[in-house]
Formats: C-alpha cells, sequence, structure tokens
C-alpha cells in the first residue's frame, strides 16, 4: 500500500506514482503562494507510504487542528512538524533521513520548534537512534497516536488499538479503516513487526462509520487494510462486510488484498453489485511457487490464477492490479521466467513493481546477508521485463477502451494543466480535457461529481476523455 519515492518501483505505475496520487489527496492548496508565516501556532504533517498512512495522517491532523494549530505545507513555516512515515523499504527511510536533516538544520536555525516521528519508522527499533541523531522531540509509533494528542497540547486521550476514530466527515471520498496488521510473515516485509498482529473493527462500528460519511456527503469510500480480506468478526467474513458496505455506500473500493483470503463470492460480488468499482488489487508478488514459498505467501501460482480466472469471468470489464517483487535473494532465472509467463497470463492492467529490498530483522535480510542477494544488474534487467511486458499488456488493454462512453467519478478538480482525474467504474484512471462539462452546472467538473464522456485516447496507464 503503499510510498515517497519509495523502492524502485516502475516508473509510471509504480511507487512514486502512487506517492504523487497519494500526496494530492492529503495536499492542501498553493504552497508556493504562501509567502509570509502565518498567525499563531502552525503545525506541518507530511505523510510517507500507503493509504494506511494518508489515513492515520487525517487523524494526526484533526489532532493538531482541534490543538488549535493552523495547518501549513512547508517546513519553515511550522513551529511543529510531524513525519508520519514508512519502513517498506530501506530508500524510504533514506528518504526520511533527508527530511530529518533538514528539519534539524531548521530546529537549530530556531525556525522550527519541535519535530515529531510517527508511522511505521517509529515503531521500528531504528527509531531511537533516529531521534539521537536527529534530536527528536517524540517518537511514536502506529499504535500510540494518541500520544501525540498530548505534544500538541491537547488534555491525553484514550485510544483503543483497533483505530475506532472516524474517516474524513463532508470530503467526496474517505478512507475507512476495518482492520490494522497483518497475521502473515511474508519473508520480505516488515509490516507485521511494525504494524503487530491483525485486529478487526467490528462490522456495525464500520457500517454506522460510512452511514455518517455518506450522510455528511461523502461519495467515495476505500476499505482499507493491510490484508483487508482477511478481516473477520464474530462468524462474519469479509464477504458480508462488503456486501453491507455497498448497500449503504454510493461508490466503494478496497485494498489491500491477500489471494489466500480472497473468496471467490467476493470476487462475484464486485460484478454484481452496482456499487462497488471493478478494480481488484491482488499482489502476488512473483510467479514462480519455488519463490512464492521461500516467502511464505501461503498460495502457489496455479491459485492466483484461478482467482484471476473467477474475477475476469465474474467482472468482465474489471482492472487488475498487482504487486510484485523483483530480485527477492535466491531469485533465479528460472522464478524470474515463471513471473514474466504469470505477468503475460494474468494480463495485469497495472502493476506496482519493486526491487527488493533487505530489511532488517526479516528472513529475507538473513538470505541477503547469507550471500543469496541477486546481483544488482541481474535486478535492473529483471525489473525492466517485468516493467516491459506489464506496459505492454496494459496498453493493448487500454486501446480496447478508446471509443467507448464512460461514466466518470472526479476525484480531482481541474489542475492547471486544464484537465481534470477521474475513474471510471472499471476503476481506470482518466484525464478529463476541459470540454467536458458537469452536468449539473455546466462548469468544470468539482471533486465527487460524475461526468459521462467518451474516451479519446489511451496510454499504457491513463484513459483520455
Ligand atoms: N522489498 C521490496 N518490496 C517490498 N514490499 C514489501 N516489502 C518489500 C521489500 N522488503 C512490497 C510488496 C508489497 C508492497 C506494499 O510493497 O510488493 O505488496
Ligand atoms: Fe507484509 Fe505479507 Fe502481511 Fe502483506 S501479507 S503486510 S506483504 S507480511
Amino acid at each position: 500500500m503503499t510510498e515517497t519515492e519509495i523502492g524502485a518501483a516502475s516508473p509510471a505505475r509504480g511507487s512514486a506514482r502512487k506517492e504523487r496520487q497519494l500526496v494530492s489527496l492529503t495536499s492542501k492548496p498553493s504552497p508556493a503562494t504562501q509567502t509570509s508565516r502565518p498567525e499563531g501556532r502552525t503545525a506541518c504533517v507530511r505523510t510517507f507510504g500507503c493509504q494506511m498512512n494518508v489515513h492515520d495522517s487525517d487523524r494526526m491532523r484533526r489532532m493538531v487542528l482541534d490543538a488549535g494549530y493552523a495547518e501549513v505545507q512547508r517546513y519553515e513555516d511550522a513551529d511543529v512538524v510531524i513525519l508520519n512515515t514508512c519502513y517498506v523499504r530501506e530508500n524510504a527511510v533514506d528518504r526520511v533521513r533527508g527530511h530529518l536533516g533538514e528539519l534539524n538544520r531548521l530546529k537549530r536555525e530556531g525556525r522550527v520548534k519541535k519535530v515529531a516521528l510517527a508511522g511505521c519508522i517509529g515503531a521500528a527499533e531504528e527509531s531511537s537512534e533516529l531521534k539521537e541523531q536527529y534530536g527528536l522531540d517524540l517518537v511514536i509509533g502506529t499504535h500510540n497516536t494518541y500520544e501525540l494528542a498530548s505534544f500538541v497540547g491537547l488534555p491525553t486521550m484514550e485510544e483503543t488499538y483497533t483505530p475506532e476514530l472516524p474517516g474524513t466527515v463532508g470530503e467526496h471520498s474517505a478512507f475507512v479503516t476495518i482492520m490494522t496488521g497483518c497475521n502473515y510473515q511474508c519473508s520480505y516485509c516488515i509490516v507485521p513487526s511494525v504494524r503487530g498482529r491483525m485486529v478487526c473493527r467490528p462490522l456495525d462500528n464500520v457500517v454506522a462509520e460510512v452511514e455518517r460519511l455518506v450522510a455528511s456527503g461523502t461519495e467515495y469510500i476505500t476499505l482499507l487494510g493491510q490484508t483487508v480480506d482477511a478481516w473477520r468478526h464474530e462468524g462474519l467474513r469479509f464477504y458480508d462486510l462488503l456486501k453491507r458496505v455497498s448497500e449503504v455506500a454510493p461508490r466503494v473500493w478496497f485494498t489491500t488484498s491477500h489471494p489466500s483470503n480472497m473468496e471467490d463470492r467476493t470476487l462475484r460480488l464486485i460484478g454484481e453489485s452496482e456499487t462497488i468499482v471493478r478494480r481488484l488489487h491482488l499482489p502476488v508478488q512473483s510467479g514462480s511457487d519455488r519463490l512464492l514459498k521461500v516467502m511464505h505467501r501461503g498460495y502457489k501460482s496455479e491459485r492466483y490464477r484461478r482467482k484471476v480466472e473467477v474475477f475476469r469471468e465474474s467482472v468482465p470489464d474489471g482492472t487488475l492490479s498487482t504487486d510484485l517483487i523483483i530480485g527477492h535473494p535466491g531469485e533465479t532465472e528460472a522464478d524470474h521466467e515463471a513471473t514474466l509467463r504469470l505477468v503475460e497470463e494474468c494480463g495485469f492492467d497495472s502493476a506496482y513493481i519493486f526491487k527488493y529490498s533487505p530489511r532488517r530483522g526479516t528472513e529475507g535480510a538473513e538470505m541477503h546477508e547469507r550471500g543469496e542477494a541477486v546481483p544488482e544488474d541481474v535486478v535492473q534487467r529483471r525489473f525492466l521485463q517485468v516493467l516491459r511486458a506489464v506496459e505492454q499488456n496494459a496498453f493493448r488493454q487500454n486501446q480496447a477502451k478508446v471509443g467507448s462512453e464512460e461514466e466518470i467519478f472526479i476525484r480531482h478538480g481541474v489542475s492547471d494543466s486544464g484537465k481534470a482525474i477521474g475513474e471510471t467504474w472499471s476503476g481506470h484512471s482518466v484525464h478529463v480535457g476541459p470540454e467536458v462539462l458537469s452536468p449539473k452546472t455546466g462548469l468544470p467538473p468539482e471533486p465527487g461529481e460524475y461526468v459521462r464522456a467518451k474516451i479519446l485516447s489511451a496510454g499504457p496507464h491513463v484513459l483520455y476523455a
């Protein structure tokens, strides 16, 4: 789930692109025009990483606003800076170190007063070293966000481990966390040690939040969790929860799923429902059974292919995306070829492709240290081969949409480039040109509105209307 320049992901559908998406979800208008320092206490919340982090940042932002701070975008304008961080790959940490270095300088110059490090790096062992090195004022993990309350001067909050704080009310799109943590132990992954074991939020609690959000005008609900389809509570499974939410929300999506938890009936529900976006993100990581075993993924490639078959059958116009790791320690040429074959057969519409990054304390890192690392030039070649295969598929599939008329949900209003960004019901991202106007107002469409438009052209990553 996503990261600020994290990993050597595919340049377009990779994590850099993901970050751009995420940042635009959280950014506030016009930092460039802001020249003088605002009056009163100010705070800057900067997010690195996945949608879970974006959501956590919303909660942190609400705490600082409640405490009377004005939000600013630039570090130099902020009394308090909160970095909500990602730990999933090593270069994410390098990137955060760069920011911490700059903040340390601003603090010495007396511009920034306090710096807090939050999120997944905050939960990792390395955080005490960072605290020391950069003179941080607060380090918090993902389970003790409430400690931020007293840091910013709010009365101490009691927060349960399961996030039951509401999502963003009154926005056209909102994230709703339905579970946190993860019970898997994938060889390469740091998440279980920073986010802990799975905790699921009760169904009624989730539905009540969704109802509240919808009543306040939210059009689009994204259900979030590390393994969202592993959600279960009092005999109910993710299928039951998705069905209930799809009955009360006008538009729903969910991420991230795990192939071992994905039930066929859930895939069929995506095809049957009028409100679920027909896009499935199902990380496969590798096409090699041998490597999937080393990774402890808990499924073979055949099972993954079967899931994809059910999805394609039940949701013929749906889009499928995945995550792939290139160069896990011990990855052979035969493993790589198996991945290329799987990519061809599954015809992904997009993929987040990551070069393996060793994370301290994981099994993968031990293998890396034992001399099983794949040489960098080999990783680079394999990475480009996989990227090319994914892009060719995606381009072909996107071309097939040209000429069709689509109902497009506007996610971001018209930018300086004159285009709005929207999403079709099949989950395609669409750049909407200035000729397309809102049917309600006759003006350029606003976020949260629907427009109907013809797809004029397509690239490997987006459609153009
Ligand atoms: N190295 C590279 N990629 C990783 N991911 C998780 N951990 C690592 C790692 N150590 C990728 C996986 C996961 C996505 C969120 O990040 O593909 O699905
Ligand atoms: Fe990490 Fe695996 Fe859990 Fe996903 S399922 S969060 S990759 S341990």
